[in-house]
């Protein structure tokens, strides 16, 4: 039904979510199996379930609680941050998953009409906040071809404007530090943002280099936020870090760590010292979820009570999904599969043949009944990204087995009906 009455401009500008279009896709074809969305195939740790299912029936649960989180959590938190992420200085406020504790940043520190940066491959959510608070502005950098790490040195680019093959073709012709030149625009760029490891790539950003970007940041004064959504999965004895100062805010998730997705909780790390920055936070925390979901918050309290050694031991485990899907993708070429060093994903190039990895997908789907993610959805078109951490060993086989199939089938004869 029509009205005279208008949508936002923001609204509609903003990209559709890629998921809802995959699941769609599924929903038209029989039997897909899905390496697609980035999710973790195990539950909350049962000790934690248990202890929740009991509290139902407790006045607390069914009220508000504190905007900021159970105190109880935060302390918790805060604890498990200056242990494990070496972060002291910092104050913490739980939120319904780190998505939203990234809306409540971007809405805390930029105004519709700001430049923010990120990298492409991009994780497309980070991407649609921006867009949906009105920051059109979005100025999207190069990640280093062979490491996927942000490469802070190279050539500019605006959003829409060109695309992740764009930089990658153009970026050595223009040289010189992309970032402190990026950052020395007038007006500066509000804020810089990363996932670490990375989504969709895998890819992850050692210290010196999130020091670097850091430093960077500092000098020009902008924002530094690190979504660190996959902080425990990391492999082949590589060592997530975080870093902290007055203008760095790190951003965390129980979804994935404890398979706590549905439980919506995550939380975020902001400098303690900056004046008014807890107090504007509070503003927006009170007007979208008022506080994180109460039973949720105390499955969380339970879950880090169980430690970080049962979500290790769990992301150990994916690592023989990995190398599955390694050499499913294998026919694609050794040298066009990439990431995978942390997080759920790999990163995967399609022949030249082949730009369009949103037809690539939906022929995957429709032939083969396997799904995995178009590249463009992060701003790296002729690309796929594949998730390792959403099936169990035997079902990863079989979903192993058809993507193979599949790229073998349009490497020798293309996209046959
Ligand atoms: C980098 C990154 N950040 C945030 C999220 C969303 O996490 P949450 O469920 O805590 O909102 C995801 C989920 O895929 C992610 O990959």
């Amino acid at each position: 039904m029509g009205s005279k009455a208008k949508l936002s401009k923001r609204a509609l500008e903003t990209d559709t979510p890629v998921m809802v279009q995959i699941q769609k896709l599924m929903r038209g074809a029989k039997d897909a199996i899905s390496l697609a969305q980035g999710v973790v195939y195990w539950q909350p740790p049962e000790q934690a379930l248990e202890k929740v299912q009991g509290l139902v029936w407790e006045p607390s649960i069914s009220k508000y609680g504190a905007d900021e989180g159970l105190p109880e959590l935060r302390q918790a938190l805060i604890e498990k941050l200056q242990r494990e992420n070496n972060l002291n200085k910092v104050a913490v406020m739980i939120t319904a998953g780190a998505n939203q504790a990234f809306v409540n940043v971007v809405l805390t520190l930029c105004d519709p009409g700001d430049s923010v940066v990120m990298f492409a491959p991009y994780y497309f959510n980070s991407y649609m906040s921006f867009q949906m608070t009105g920051i059109t502005d979005i100025l999207v950098g190069p990640t280093d071809s062979k490491t996927l790490q942000p490469d802070i040195g190279k050539s500019l680019i605006k959003n829409h404007l060109l695309t992740y093959q764009i930089i990658l073709c153009f970026s050595p012709l223009i040289g010189a530090e992309w970032l402190e030149r990026t950052l020395s625009q007038d007006p500066v760029p509000k804020l810089v943002t990363v996932v670490n490891p990375g989504n969709p790539s895998g890819a992850y950003i050692p210290k010196p280099l999130l020091l670097k970007m850091s430093d960077l940041c500092k000098r020009a004064g902008a924002w530094f936020v690190v979504d660190n959504t996959y902080e425990y999965f990391m492999y082949d004895g590589l060592k997530h870090s975080c870093i902290e100062d007055d203008h760095i805010v790190n951003i965390f998730s129980f979804s994935k760590a404890y398979g706590m997705m549905g439980w919506r909780v995550g939380y975020i790390a902001y400098p303690e010292a900056v004046d008014g920055f807890a107090a504007q936070l509070l503003k927006i925390q009170d007007n979208i979820p008022i506080c994180a979901s109460i039973i949720s918050q105390r499955l969380a309290l339970h879950s880090l009570e169980v430690g970080p050694e049962w979500v290790q031991e769990r992301v150990q485990n994916l690592i023989k999904n990995r190398e599955m899907l390694v050499q499913a993708l294998a026919p694609l070429g050794e040298e066009n599969v990439k990431g995978g060093e942390g997080a759920i994903y790999l990163w995967a190039k399609l022949p030249e043949e082949f730009p369009d990895d949103y037809e690539v997908v939906r022929w995957l789907v429709k032939k083969h009944h396997v799904v995995v993610i178009p590249g463009s959805a992060s701003g790296g078109p002729g690309y796929l990204r594949v998730s390792f951490g959403g099936l169990k060993e035997a079902d990863c086989e079989v979903a192993a087995y058809r993507l193979k199939k599949g790229l073998e089938e349009l490497m020798k004869d293309g996209m046959v009906e």
